[in-house]
């Protein structure tokens, strides 16, 4: 890896069911971070995907009569269309059935059976369905999963084993020698308590689940699915048998995962790398969980919004700053309909669309519509604001505080607010010889607005769009202008349009339309 490219990737999903919040979640964070880079000029590759193997899917297809290809056919193409709906700029799509995966996954199970590694064994202990998971007993928690509280089955089969103990050691020394390795720190400091008191080997196939790859050396097995799901994340990059990708950006700048599967990334995945001697990822971060209104979504509970009734009432900007600004990225959040309202009533329509929409109308009304040049050095203010808004949020970006990169975007336009308030403009524009301070002030606040379009584009691309159109800078078809701090081209004509996000009122009775 170069330090310019940058390798990112969201967990890849099950296909059980259609996605809801939780999955949008992940994926429009990874996105923001992905425009993010490439706006900083990073060659950057975005991985996202679909977990199609297993116990789990196996059993769906089967409740609805359809054989597992027919079934996850039909889900990929959900996914497909919600990220596409979600303004999602994923660089490649991977299936865990794609015969490319298939045939790598086979290649690298076999490696590291030769290294010694893998070795047939017999397992008797608990597995979690929902999760794909293998328990011991003592690990039980009133006899149901621990991580999501379901019912186990009993399982006693032959399996084989990967020798996940030999590598404890050398975890602990990498954790130690790495303590950025797992974010947000309080998850990491879980993980090593966990890590330090037992590991023992896992199973690395099923001998009683037929929908998955075919173990290389024993055709009455199938791979354990999370082993072929974590291999996705190189596989993808063409290892084994293409490297051009895998050299170019491996190691992973960053998984982002949620915190119900960071023992599998941040202990099993690093541990198969050190079996295959390959660099671990730079580094794991693990967001926490939405809950809807209160209460965790589950299919039984029938609460699993689909984001795409969401975006259709509130807008798919809206929607992705809700998510990213409501919660710092890393704890648990919950959605509501009336703090989405909220958000969009205040900090994306009073706040962001009036400081636009008045901006305009004074440029309109003080200067035909034509924004004005101003002398060098004037109204320094906003132009120092801006740098120092950049700067913040240049260090929450790298971090992935994405609530916090938005509120230091927010002070800022609280900012070109105030400045509005304090200098007003109304007043000078009552006289001819106040005019060169009276266009100082529309043109920072012009070239302010500009800024802010900038910073946020990575969260709202189509809203950072817009506001370019009406600032008169780009037409229809044009590449959005991502440097900041650039003036405007001599003559540059607004074209005021619709205020950016009308109000809602919480009287509107809200379609709560869940997945089906
Ligand atoms: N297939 C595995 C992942 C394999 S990665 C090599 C899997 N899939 S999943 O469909 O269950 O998706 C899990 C991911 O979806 C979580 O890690 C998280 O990113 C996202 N979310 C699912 N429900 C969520 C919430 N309620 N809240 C936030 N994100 C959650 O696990």
């Amino acid at each position: 890896m170069n330090n310019r490219t940058f390798y990112l990737t969201t967990p890849i999903y099950y296909v059980n069911d259609v996605p809801h919040i939780g999955h949008s979640y992940t994926t429009i964070a990874a996105d923001v971070l992905a425009r993010y880079k490439r706006a900083k000029g990073f060659d950057v590759f975005f991985l996202t995907g679909t977990d199609e193997h297993g116990q789990k899917i196996q059993k769906a297809a089967l409740a609805c009569n359809k054989t597992p290809v027919e079934f996850t056919d039909s889900v990929v193409d959900k996914f497909k269309t919600l990220w596409n709906d979600l303004n999602i700029s994923n660089d490649y799509f991977i299936r865990t059935t794609d015969e490319l995966h298939c045939r790598r996954v086979k290649k690298v199970f076999q490696q590291i059976f030769e290294k010694g590694d893998i070795y047939l064994g017999d397992y008797e202990g608990w597995y979690c369905i929902p999760c794909e998971s293998f328990w011991i007993e003592s690990q039980l928690e009133e006899k149901k999963c621990p991580e999501c509280k379901r019912a186990v089955e009993k399982v006693k089969e032959k399996n084989y084993f990967f020798r996940l103990s030999k590598y404890q050691e050398r975890l602990l020394e990498y954790y130690d020698k790495h303590p950025h390795f797992i974010q947000p720190e309080s998850r990491r400091n879980e993980l090593l308590h966990r890590l330090k008191s037992h590991v023992e080997d896992i199973s690395v196939s099923r001998s009683a689940v037929e929908w998955g790859i075919q173990v290389p050396m024993d055709a009455t097995h199938t791979i354990y699915v999370w082993i072929d799901a974590l291999l996705n994340y190189i596989t993808a990059l063409g290892y084994d048998d293409d490297l051009q990708k895998f050299k170019k950006y491996w190691p992973a700048s960053v998984h982002i995962i949620g915190k119900e599967i960071l023992w599998f990334h941040g202990v099993i995945w690093p541990a198969i790398l050190m079996s295959l001697k390959i660099d671990l990822p730079v580094k794991i971060f693990a967001h926490g969980w939405w809950t809807i209104e209160g209460q965790k979504i589950s299919k039984s509970l029938g609460n699993a919004i689909d984001p795409r009734s969401i975006i259709q009432s509130y807008g798919i900007d809206a929607y992705r700053y809700f998510l990213l600004r409501e919660v710092p990225f890393g704890l648990d959040g919950d959605f509501s309909y009336s703090a989405l309202i909220q958000r969009i009533n205040f900090d994306l329509g009073n706040d962001l669309g009036n400081l636009l929409y008045r901006t305009l109308t004074m440029i309109e009304k003080y200067f035909n519509g034509v924004i004005p040049e101003m002398s060098d050095g004037a109204n320094d203010e906003l132009r120092k604001s801006s740098q120092d808004t950049h700067d913040k949020m240049v260090h929450e970006m790298d971090e992935l505080q994405f609530s916090k990169a938005l509120e230091i975007i927010w002070e800022f336009i609280n900012h070109a607010n105030k400045f509005i308030e304090d200098k007003k403009p109304w007043s000078l524009a009552k006289t001819s010889a106040s005019k060169p301070q009276l266009a100082a002030i529309m043109g920072s606040l012009a070239v302010a607005i500009k800024d802010i379009s900038v910073f946020i584009y990575p969260f709202m691309p189509k809203t950072a769009d817009e506001i370019q159109r009406q600032l008169g800078i780009i037409e229809n078809d044009q590449q959005l202008l991502l440097e900041f701090h650039q003036g405007f081209k001599q003559g540059t004509a607004v074209r005021k349009g619709k205020p950016l996000f009308p109000r809602i009122e919480h009287t509107e009775s809200f379609s709560k339309e869940t997945v089906s």
